[in-house]
């Protein structure tokens, strides 16, 4: 590919290039989040990564976590090893709306606690947790604190000039709307992170150890260049757009989407009814229908493509009280238009009403 020279390992035209397209992504993403220095945007792979570089980097044995009980698997799994290196967890039990009571996360923490993890919006019933204040709670008593923006990124106004999170990781694929295989963590100026990996930056070659400044010393080896690019285009037009529209039309369609799905027989709701408490993410069963086939029936007879199952957080749907079968997941965008909010309503009385 013609931009894909390796950022940062050449002084040729290629390689310069593509790290400006690498540097003018990460001068985008820090825009988007209201941070004046973009070097604390660490790129990864995914969500995923960036999650466990901030688990594992940020935890030593003895310590202790305080985490909820709708985290999606990216971060309790990275937990549960942390656990077997003895850290302790602390699960806050969230409501049955999916929402935890900041109150109760802050009677969680103790003396040995280092880490506050929490998602910012449930993958699996979009409810929207208080973050600010339970932010606030872990500053006062020094505890760093880890968000997991993946539904929120790029969808819900995030400004980490007065949002003080230590950690936030994210998807480039979601809200961000750039291509799969781009992700990111934040890192707060300070914060003590141990790298996950460790290798080539292009940077400092003359030394065998690692950089300590950001963003090399946590980006090692070869970028995805190719995503990145394409990150930051689409991190252009989100900044055209502005969040906070893209917000608003997502609420309109949430608002639409819970009055019409409410006065459909044989339709359940999860999570909170008001979309101003919920991220652009609803979770429905039909009654007596496996969510799988009314997943599979929404596809084959109206082509709407949804997600049907455990969405990769089982202690969502253990909250929710939809475990083991799941629920149907959908998740209208900045691009949804009414008129395919109306097919998805006619499709889903069909449905359900067995026609
Ligand atoms: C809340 C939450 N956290 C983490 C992830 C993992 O994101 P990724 O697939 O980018 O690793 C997801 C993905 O669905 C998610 O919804």
């Amino acid at each position: 590919m013609r931009r894909a020279g390796n950022p940062g390992r050449s002084g040729h035209a290629l390689s310069l290039r593509s790290a400006r397209d690498i540097f003018a992504a990460r001068e985008r993403l820090a825009e988007v989040f209201g941070v004046p220095d973009s070097s604390r945007f660490v790129f990864a792979g995914n969500a995923t990564v960036a999650l466990n570089q901030a688990i594992k980097g940020i935890l030593r044995p003895g310590d202790h976590v305080v985490t909820t009980s709708v985290e999606h698997n990216s971060v309790m799994r990275p937990l549960r090893r942390m656990e077997g290196a003895g850290v302790s967890i602390s699960v806050v039990q969230a409501g049955r709306d999916g929402i935890v009571d900041a109150k109760a996360v802050s009677a969680a923490m103790r003396k040995e606690t280092r880490l506050v993890a929490l998602v910012h919006a449930s993958n699996v019933s979009g409810s929207l947790q208080p973050v600010g204040e339970i932010l606030r709670a872990a500053r006062r008593r020094g505890v760093f604190t880890l968000v997991d923006a993946a539904q929120t990124a790029g969808s819900v106004p995030i400004d980490l000039s007065t949002l003080r999170v230590d950690l936030l990781a994210a998807s480039g694929h979601k809200g961000l709307l750039g291509p799969q295989g781009t992700g990111f963590l934040y890192v707060r100026k300070g914060v003590p992170l141990v790298p996950l990996i460790e290798g080539g930056t292009g940077s400092r070659s003359e030394n065998d150890r690692q950089p300590d400044f950001y963003p090399d010393a946590l980006e090692s080896g070869t970028q995805n260049s190719v995503g990145m690019a394409g990150l930051s285009v689409s991190l252009a037009w989100l900044l055209r757009m502005g969040v906070e529209k893209i917000r608003r039309k997502e609420m309109e369609i949430m608002g639409v989407l819970l009055d019409g799905m409410a006065k459909i027989p044989r339709v359940t709701l999860f999570g909170p009814r008001d979309p101003a408490r919920s991220a652009s993410v609803l979770s429905f069963l039909v009654e007596g229908m496996d969510p799988a086939e009314t997943g599979l029936r929404l596809e084959r007879r109206f082509g709407i493509m949804v997600r049907a199952g455990l969405h990769c957080s089982p202690n969502s749907h253990r909250t929710l009280g939809t475990f083991p079968e799941g629920t149907v997941r959908i998740s209208p965008g900045p691009f949804t238009t009414m008129k395919q909010v109306a097919l998805f309503l006619s499709a889903l009385r069909k449905i359900s009403s067995g026609a």
